[in-house]
């Protein structure tokens, strides 16, 4: 056999070996667990609804807890590629679209409860209420860039945008920083004096702010090296890469199995 026979031969072994690691419906364990997870939210208040779990006001209840749910979602949606950077998993990326569409879900089940069932799409009360709740404004402006994204996060999309696609969907920061705010307005309390239920909108953002910072190039790059460093020094001396971001290119260092 020649070396080239041997080297298709080892490269099919390892492609059959690779789709033999991928679970049922073509998704790893991890993934399932992630959909599972996300789920999650939503069962628990179909269960509360029909078990009378929610509180004297159901309706702002489910409202607040589909809230609750889209923002952290969102966080997660966020968290995947500084989970990449500081890990190095590529395969965690695979979450990001996921996890982005679920808190859409969220925002969109959180709209519709706030919107449909509290005020029966009744305009002439919705709008003295949005007019006296201006956070309602800051989670519309998080809606509606949560609403492009969602419609262009499919391949079609990323095809027909190209480089403005990438451009396009860093607008999920912003919609993180938006919705930050609106949680922080929403719930009873002051932020400025520190007064009321403020420290999970307080531990949202110190969360989006580190995500923001670990996406700077500069941050991302000592990140990076730093991780490489710790793993050439356990491993010794394995042949590094030029590229200081081979997770967006595909290229360089070895993908890491989860
Ligand atoms: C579509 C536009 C939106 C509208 C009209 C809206 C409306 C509201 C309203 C009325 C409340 C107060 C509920 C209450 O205490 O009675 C609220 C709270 C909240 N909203 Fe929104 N929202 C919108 C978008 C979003 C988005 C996009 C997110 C997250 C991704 C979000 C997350 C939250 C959270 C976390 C709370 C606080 C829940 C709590 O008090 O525990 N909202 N929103």
């Amino acid at each position: 056999m020649t070396s080239m026979e041997q080297t298709a031969r080892e490269r099919t072994a390892e492609r059959v070996k690779r789709k033999k690691r991928v679970g049922f419906l073509g998704l790893a364990w991890w993934q399932w667990a992630a959909h599972l997870l996300a789920w999650a939210p939503l069962a628990l208040l179909a269960y509360d609804t029909v078990t009378g779990g929610l509180t004297v006001n159901p309706i702002q209840d489910a409202t607040q807890r589909m809230g609750r749910a889209a923002i952290l979602l969102l966080t997660c949606s966020l968290a995947v590629t500084p989970v990449q950077i500081l890990t190095g998993l590529r395969q965690v990326q695979k979450l990001a679209r996921p996890l982005g569409l679920y808190a859409f879900m969220y925002a969109l089940i959180h709209l519709f409860l706030y919107t449909g069932v509290d005020y029966g799409f009744d305009l002439t009360l919705l709008i003295p209420d949005v007019i006296d709740k201006k956070f309602v404004y800051i989670g519309f402006s998080a809606f509606l860039i949560l609403l492009v994204l969602a419609v262009t996060s499919f391949r079609w999309w990323m095809k027909h945008l190209g480089k403005r696609w990438k451009m396009l969907h860093r607008l999920v920061y912003a919609a993180g920083v938006l919705v930050v705010i609106h949680y922080a307005m929403a719930v009873k309390g002051d932020a400025l004096r520190l007064r009321g239920n403020i420290l999970l909108p307080i531990l949202y953002g110190l969360v989006m702010a580190l995500l923001l910072v670990l996406r700077i190039p500069q941050v991302r790059k000592w990140v990076v090296a730093v991780r490489r460093g710790e793993i050439r020094g356990r491993e010794e001396k394995r042949p590094s890469s030029p590229n200081p971001f081979p997770h967006e290119r595909g290229e360089g260092e070895p993908e890491k199995e989860i």
